[in-house]
């Protein structure tokens, strides 16, 4: 081939590695950021990335587009590994129009999506752009349209993860909304639907974007988002952890991480962890790790609804999702947020294949006239749903409170639990003691000559005799009351008893989950 040949391809691509050209890169860095592609390199195994579209041009006429060159058109698109198997990727460039979506921007993120789903790895959405491509007018419209399409219709079927890296504004909000997890990073990331200008035009309010839209803003507050990192390179580093913690497509499982720790490892310590008081908290986060393979927890949504705790561990080497009431925070009461935020996590494990362990300590869904009036009946149901539909392995341990609908709610047998384990301290029953009896025993303790003696007395009996688990394992709600310091040998054994689990349900387009 002639030598000119080969010089011109390699100028053309030095061309457009080069981004938007010098000045906008210092710029990106200026501001904590990284290039798209300096991203990708961070993202994926060493030398791994390969970069396809990167001729791609846009085709816009107006307002001067036709006179712009905007290599790659925007976006980095591509393949590479992250440990070793297979992940699809794009990376908004914001060095080149603001990393603005047209028209052949957001067909090359859709190839991506294709791509993934056609050869069933997980794709990870960059996002660092100004929002829809002004110049490119309904064209660019139609292409986020495209994408949420696209996002729909590879939920459920490949791992979809979303990184915020700068602005993502507008509707273009919603495509990392329709995927399953969601990283931003503190200080840089911005997500709102409408900005602080349209806001303070419009209601008058006066907020800064941060605080509007920012990583804490989106973790803590909305739920919108599901991890916060303090920089790139640990949010890369996560998304790889992450990765490592699932399958890469729905027909899969996640592989399994071989552990030197003892499956038959004992935890005096777990004997001891419930508090003789049963109104005083202690940390579930300590039984979760004391249960994990090496004491590994990768949280999900930690700063949010925080009176429950969602995250995957290992068990044996196998990816388990763990759902957990809170006793530190609203004494572990469900709420709107802590049941929209497990009814997610729980259709995420179970759309991909992770077995589901349940630790129960709840005494009942939140009263008050906020959670009534914001929906909790509605946001509840979606709790129920989920783990009603969940078809993976599911196993619940009843560690103390289990009380009422919120019973039922964990991961009750009746919900679908495959093995339902209690601890000695569970306490399964309609409510607490002292509030069944100052029902039930009205009138003993009112005509009673020592109302107050009474009162103790029958609480008392009420705790002997259904405070206990002993009531719900007569029936068979309980499969078993174990000491609690065998539960991970129990769990080791059980989720591997329960490996071959299979389910068959009614055919349907698609159930109708409360939302
Ligand atoms: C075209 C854009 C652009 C856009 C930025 N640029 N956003 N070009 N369309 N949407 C260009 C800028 O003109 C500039 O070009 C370059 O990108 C860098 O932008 P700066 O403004 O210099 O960067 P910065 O100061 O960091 O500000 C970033 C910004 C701001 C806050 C994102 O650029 C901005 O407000 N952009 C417009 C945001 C917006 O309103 N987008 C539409 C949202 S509506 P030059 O040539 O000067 O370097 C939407 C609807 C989606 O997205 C609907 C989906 C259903």
């Amino acid at each position: 081939m002639a030598i000119d040949k080969l010089q011109d391809l390699f100028d053309r691509k030095a061309k457009i590695q080069s981004g938007g050209g010098e000045k906008a890169i210092e710029k990106q860095h200026a501001k904590g950021k990284n290039t798209a592609r300096e991203r990708m390199n961070m993202l994926f195994d060493e030398s791994s990335f390969v970069e396809l579209d990167m001729f791609v041009e846009h085709r816009g006429v107006n307002f001067g587009l036709d006179k712009k060159e905007a290599h790659a058109d925007g976006v980095v698109a591509g393949y590479g590994k992250i440990n070793g198997r297979l992940v699809y990727a794009y990376s908004q460039d914001f060095t080149v129009l603001g990393g603005s979506l047209g028209e052949m921007h957001a067909n090359k993120i859709v190839k991506v999506l294709d791509n993934a789903m056609k050869m069933g790895a997980p794709v990870i959405g960059i996002n660092d752009s100004g929002g829809a491509r002004i110049q490119e007018a309904v064209d660019a419209l139609s292409g986020y349209g495209k994408i949420f399409y696209k996002n729909t219709l590879a939920s459920g079927v490949i791992p979809q993860i979303s990184v915020i890296m700068g602005p993502c504004a507008g509707g273009a909000v919603y495509s990392p909304a329709l995927t399953d997890f969601i990283f931003m990073v503190d200080k840089t990331s911005k997500m709102f639907i409408t900005g602080p200008q349209v806001i303070q035009a419009v209601t008058g309010e006066i907020v800064s974007a941060e605080e509007l839209g920012g990583g804490l803003t989106h973790n803590a507050k909305s739920g919108v988002a599901h991890y916060l990192t303090n920089s790139e390179e640990e949010c890369f580093s996560e998304i790889r952890r992450l990765i490592d913690f699932l399958p890469s497509n729905n027909l899969e499982v996640a592989p399994t991480v071989p552990t030197n720790d003892d499956i038959n490892r004992k935890n005096i310590e777990l004997n001891e962890i419930i508090p003789a008081n049963p109104n005083k908290p202690y940390e579930i986060k300590d039984v979760i790790k004391i249960l994990a393979d090496d004491g590994d927890f990768f949280e999900y949504q930690e700063k949010y609804a925080k009176n429950i705790v969602t995250g995957f561990i290992r068990i044996n080497g196998k990816t388990i999702g763990v759902v957990a009431n809170q006793p530190k925070i609203l004494a572990g009461c469900l709420d709107i947020n802590a049941s929209d935020k497990a009814a997610k996590f729980v259709r995420t494990c179970d759309v991909f294949n992770v077995p589901i362990l349940t630790l129960e300590d709840v005494p009942g869904f939140l009263p008050g006239t906020t959670q009534e009036f914001g929906g909790i009946i509605r946001h509840g149901a979606k709790l129920l749903y989920a783990y009603s539909e969940a078809t993976v392995p599911l196993i619940t341990v009843i560690l103390r409170k289990a009380y009422g609908g919120s019973y039922l709610a964990m991961c009750s047998k009746e919900l679908g639990a495959d093995l339902v384990l209690a601890w000695p301290s569970a306490e399964v029953a309609v409510m607490g003691a002292k509030g069944a009896a100052n029902i039930i025993f009205r009138r003993d303790i009112a005509d009673s000559e020592n109302p107050e003696e009474t009162r103790k007395q029958k609480i008392a009996e009420y705790e002997d005799e259904f405070a206990t688990p002993y009531k719900a394992a007569e029936r068979g709600f309980v499969d078993d009351v174990i000491e609690p310091s065998t539960t991970r040998a129990r769990l080791v054994d059980a989720f591997d008893m329960l490996s071959s689990k299979t389910v068959t349900r009614p055919n349907k387009k698609h159930g109708n989950i409360p939302l």
